[in-house]
């Protein structure tokens, strides 16, 4: 018999969650109650941040986050190209133009050398994403302190990445985080949250998201209503509490993973950082012929996935930016063109780890 598809995520739904979705519902207090603010909090304690909000999504906590730097018209953000769209749109949807620059060899976040070459006076902010769950190099937020630019941890793939022992979410200015259904953490929907360690910016932040009020008919600055339900708050509380559990067993899988590849030469295996916990949101491999590699993967029903095929610069929505074009960013570009992610979320069986192993093994480029 045909064995089951390895599929790339699987959900988690206990009856915790189902017991609180159920008890908020029928508490009738659905918006801006108990759950958000204890979420915010919590989520902030864990990540070492001063303080958090919960909101939408991470595209409108990008959004939330420069607005409360004052990012707007005519200002640079400096962001990699190899990360998802996001993390770029939320520069231009406020009216600024993303700089795009290289990532490092080893480990796909932001070069430090290639964000100080990119550094103009017109620079308001950088963007730094832990992609895949790998943390930014510290060299880059000492980078943004010596030349007083503050920089946003895009973290929305980075629940529980840690360096040298302090969380990803507690690096720079402010930080954003996404709770979509395939992260490492979810909340039952859409969702999102913004982390600030500056005391300046902890009301503007928590009111951005909710009209800029400072009363039910008083508002004091712009805002709107990026808020996240009740609901889902409770239905996060639960899932934060089973995230240390999920990053160790994702690290478990990964390292199974870079154990029995690390002798294959035709992959490029990922490297973790020196000091890091990576949160392995993605197990990203280069293999060259993708497309071979994905159809090879296939054919043992094995998913895999590509994060992501289109660096943002190239990406038709920026075909009129001036590094709109091939060549612009080689690097980058020759990762989108080979990479693969296969499956490492938490609820993969031993055996189906052992499955993915032995179908990467058995490819032959
Ligand atoms: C790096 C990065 N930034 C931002 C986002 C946007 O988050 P959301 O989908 O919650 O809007 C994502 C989500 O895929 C992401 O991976």
């Amino acid at each position: 018999m045909a064995s089951d598809r390895v599929p790339m995520g699987r959900m988690f739904i206990d009856d915790e969650m189902l017991d609180t979705a159920n008890r908020i519902l029928a508490s009738g207090q659905w918006i801006k109650g108990p759950e958000s603010k204890a979420f915010g909090a919590e989520w902030a304690e864990y990540c070492g941040a001063l303080s958090g909000t919960p909101c939408s999504n991470g595209s409108v906590a990008l959004i939330a986050a420069l607005h409360s730097l004052d990012v707007g018209v005519g200002d640079d953000v400096i962001v990699p190209s190899h990360t998802y769209i996001a993390s770029a749109t939320c520069i231009s949807l406020v009216g600024a133009n993303p700089v795009f620059v290289e990532i490092e060899e080893d480990y796909y976040t932001l070069d430090r050398d290639a964000v100080e070459a990119a550094i103009t006076p017109r620079t308001k902010a950088i963007i730094g994403v832990h992609l895949y769950g790998q943390p930014i190099a510290t060299e880059v937020f000492e980078l943004a302190k010596e030349r007083g630019i503050p920089i946003i941890e895009d973290s929305a793939q980075a629940h529980g990445t840690s360096l040298n022992g302090k969380r990803a979410g507690s690096f720079g200015d402010i930080a954003t985080f996404s709770f979509f259904p395939s992260k490492n953490m979810a909340v039952g929907g859409d969702g999102g949250a913004i982390l600030t360690n500056r005391q300046d910016l902890v009301q503007r932040v928590s009111t951005f998201i909710d009209h800029g009020r400072s009363d039910k008919y008083r508002n004091d600055s712009l805002g709107t209503n990026f808020r996240l339900s009740e609901i889902q708050c409770g239905v996060g509380r639960v899932q934060l509490r089973h995230l240390d559990n999920w990053v160790a067993r994702r690290n478990q899988i990964a390292a199974r993973y870079s154990a029995a590849f690390t002798e294959l030469n035709h992959l490029k295996i990922p490297k973790v950082r020196d000091g890091a916990v990576h949160a392995w949101h993605q197990y990203v491999i280069r293999v060259g012929d993708r497309e071979s590699f994905q159809a090879h993967m296939n054919s043992m029903n094995i998913s895999t996935g590509i994060h992501y095929p289109i660096p943002c610069h190239l990406q038709p929505v920026y075909s009129e930016h001036p590094q709109g074009q091939r060549g612009s960013l080689e690097y980058t570009e020759a990762v989108c063109d080979d990479i693969v992610s296969i499956p490492v979320m938490p609820l993969l069986t031993d055996d189906e780890v052992q499955r993915v192993i032995d179908a990467v093994i058995s490819w032959t480029p």
